[in-house]
């Protein structure tokens, strides 16, 4: 298997719809229950550039295989330095590897930027594939909000689970000084 990651390009958008719609449609990750459309899809990717978030894809034997992107965790100034990551594999390239390639590399271009904290959001207790990976990848687990979601017939938790981005809380955020000047 021939695996790149680099970043995404306009032209893996109708790939990556079509991961995020398996997902949205057969699985508990994501609460959504209806999958966007590709022009929504090319529009969140847009956004997310724009505020200087990575929008990664893995690139598997010339087909896009997975794609992670970090988000704003939540829009209030102060959370500035923390960010949200998505992951998603499409469902015939699980367990080879993509995954275990796609988040470090998503995680190295947050610390390159400068962000402190990741946190994954994972739908459902029962997601076995995607705890295990971010366990794989340094996260802890730091809560549980119990059957927040409903989805396919069975209330959902969100497994909350974080990772420290390069100095985290060791040192002040870079935009420290130019907020209280
Ligand atoms: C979670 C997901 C991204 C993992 O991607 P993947 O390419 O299958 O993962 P990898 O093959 O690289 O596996 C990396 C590690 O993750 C863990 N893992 C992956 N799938 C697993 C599973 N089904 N059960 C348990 N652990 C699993 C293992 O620790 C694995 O390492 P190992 O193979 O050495 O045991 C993929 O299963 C997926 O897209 N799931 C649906 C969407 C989702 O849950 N996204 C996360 C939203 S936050």
């Amino acid at each position: 298997m021939n695996l790149t990651i680099r970043p995404s390009r306009d032209d893996d958008l109708p790939a990556v719809t079509a991961i995020y719609a398996d997902a949205v449609l057969h699985g508990t990750a994501s609460f959504k229950l209806t999958p966007p459309s590709e022009d929504e899809m090319t529009r969140r990717r847009a956004v997310l550039l724009d505020s200087g978030y990575p929008f990664l894809v893995a690139e598997c034997d010339g087909a896009v295989a997975g794609y992670a992107y970090a988000g704003a965790y939540r829009s209030r100034p102060a959370y500035r330095s923390t960010v949200e990551d998505s992951i998603y594999v499409a469902r015939e390239a699980r367990r080879q590897g993509v995954g275990a390639a796609l988040l470090p590399a998503l995680i190295a271009a947050c610390e390159q930027l400068d962000f402190r904290t990741m946190i994954a959001v994972i739908g459902d207790s029962n997601s076995a594939g995607s705890i295990g990976l971010h366990r794989r990848c340094g996260f802890r687990e730091v809560g549980i909000l119990e059957g927040v979601g409903y989805k396919h017939g069975r209330w959902l938790d969100s497994v909350l689970m974080q990772r420290r981005l390069g100095p985290g809380m060791g040192a002040p955020p870079p935009w420290h000084e130019s907020m209280t000047r």
